[in-house]
């Protein structure tokens, strides 16, 4: 999607789209249309049963003589309700409204006192995404049509200039969508590796760790998990120098199950199919050193992701395994299906140990019981660090993917206690999400830590003000906004 801004005058052609403030008459550039196409507009206000309810959406056929196609009264509700988010949904549903409309191009006039027309942008720039590589037989008629949208604006200059920060963070969000979304025929943990390669071209320096490498570090906690799958388990690592070289660097972590069958303990088979977007962490991770380092971000950055596949085979791990952690701890494994855990602990131990960061953030699709907690409106955090929490809370309200804190506390770890190794890795049915986080805390060495449980926030069953189904991108722009918050100089 090509998106413009242009200054603030009447445009023609395409499809039209004027902002409509609840119980206020049509003004400015509205107001001339209106009264250029004899009223039109006015008319189908008071014959619909359009409110201007916050995104709501009116389409208005433009008559013979006029040179657009058509026109959308798009309700804003109360302007002084917004927020950042909300000018992002906005402009998101906007964009749903348009992509199929029939025109190929279209205006927005954002003239309302104090819109944001930036974030409108980056929102109907975010709906615009389709993962469509495999549908080889959809007819042209059901495509998209929509190409291109100009803004027209007060200050189009500063808007660019602003914009183009937020489209490049956008890319790194429609990577992490590429990611999500393909099936696990396709990406597997050693594709995967060579995907994140790519990000060499923008001057991220890429490490691939295969099984022997880690066998002889002594990650025999991730490499229990792959040991059933024909792929190699990878450890990859991304660096991203943004600051000075003696700068601590901050750090990312991220979950790459490419497919989790549970293993031997074998998940049921309705809704398996999901179990593609396991990567989800990893697949975040990898967007947000997509986006650092296209807007050349001033910070350093060290993202690590394990990537493995959990299947069931003969070479597969067994329920009353025990694995020794890179770390030394030993674990004893009572369900293979509690793999997510087992891949992080030694990603993060590793992290920790090698790169020794001001802090760690570990994301990962990690329990199903965050979804129980949380549904699909906001991620699980679990950290050890209030400012963190708090940084995090802020950009998340911001950029709309919001995270909700959890609570950690050392009565939870007599669950994950056993008495056959160090712990065990899994809890039993109460608190599912905290004793995962419980159980990850034990390998942070203590360096402040974040886990954001990702689980409920990664793909969408239906579509969302920023995303059609599927993969949403979640996390990208969170943290992306917190470090460009918080830690950049
Ligand atoms: N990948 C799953 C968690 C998950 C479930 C993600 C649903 C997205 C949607 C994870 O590996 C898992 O299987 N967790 C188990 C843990 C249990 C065995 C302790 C779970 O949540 O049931
Ligand atoms: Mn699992
Ligand atoms: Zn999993």
């Amino acid at each position: 999607m090509q998106i413009s801004f242009a200054s603030l005058e009447s445009p023609s052609g395409g499809a039209i789209v004027f902002l409509v403030e609840k119980d206020k008459p049509f003004s400015g550039l509205a107001a001339d249309a209106d009264s250029a196409i004899s009223g039109a507009l006015s008319k189908a206000r008071d014959v619909s049963r359009f409110s201007a309810a916050n995104g709501q959406v009116l389409e208005v056929v433009a008559p013979a003589g006029s040179t657009a196609d058509r026109i959308l009264l798009v309700g804003v509700g109360d302007v002084k309700e917004f927020d950042e988010a909300k000018w992002t949904a906005l402009g998101g549903s906007i964009s749903a409204a348009l992509l199929n409309c029939g025109s190929k191009a279209a205006s927005i006039v954002v003239d309302l006192d104090k819109a944001d027309a930036v974030s409108l942008a980056e929102g109907a720039l975010l709906r615009s995404y389709r993962f469509d590589k495999y549908r080889t037989k959809e007819p042209e008629s059901k495509k998209p049509t929509l190409q291109s949208i100009t803004l027209h604006v007060a200050k189009p200059q500063d808007c660019t200039a602003q914009y183009q920060l937020r489209e490049k963070v956008a890319g790194g969000v429609f990577f992490t969508r590429d990611l999500v979304s393909e099936p696990a025929n396709i990406l597997n943990p050693e594709s995967f590796a060579d995907e994140i390669k790519s990000l060499s071209s923008l001057g991220v320096d890429v490490e691939v760790l295969g099984e022997s490498e880690m066998k002889k570090l002594g990650m025999d906690a991730l490499l229990g998990v792959g040991q059933g799958s024909a792929f190699e388990s990878q450890l990859v690592i991304m660096r991203w120098n943004g600051a000075g070289k003696d700068d601590q660097p901050i750090s990312f972590v991220g979950k790459g199950v490419t497919f989790d069958t549970g293993g031997i303990s074998l998940k049921p088979g309705a809704g398996m199919e999901q179990m593609k977007w396991d990567m989800g962490g990893a697949g975040t991770v990898v967007g947000l050193v997509k986006a650092l380092a296209s807007r050349k971000a001033k910070v350093n950055v060290v993202a690590t992701v394990g990537l493995v596949e959990n299947m069931p085979s003969s070479t597969a791990q067994r329920p009353g395994d025990v694995v020794t952690s890179m770390s030394g701890q030993t674990i004893e494994i009572l369900n293979t299906d509690a793999e997510g855990r087992l891949v992080l602990c030694d990603a993060m131990w590793y992290t920790q140990d090698r790169f020794k960061p001001k802090f760690m953030i570990d994301l990962a699709t990690l329990t199903g019981a965050i979804i129980t907690s949380l549904g699909n409106e906001h991620a699980g955090l679990f950290s050890d660090s209030d400012e963190l929490s708090a940084q995090l809370a802020k950009a998340g309200v911001d950029t709309g993917d919001k995270v909700w804190r959890m609570p950690l506390h050392e009565n939870y770890d007599k669950l994950i206690d056993c008495p056959t190794a160090d712990m065990k890795n899994i809890g039993g049915p109460a608190a599912g999400s905290i004793t995962a986080a419980q159980f990850l805390k034990r390998f942070t060495n203590d360096v402040p830590w974040v886990h954001l449980d990702i689980a409920g926030t990664v793909w969408s069953e239906k579509d969302l003000p920023l995303s059609e189904k599927g993969g949403t991108g979640f996390g990208v722009r969170l943290l992306d906004r917190f470090v460009a918050e918080n830690y950049e100089h």
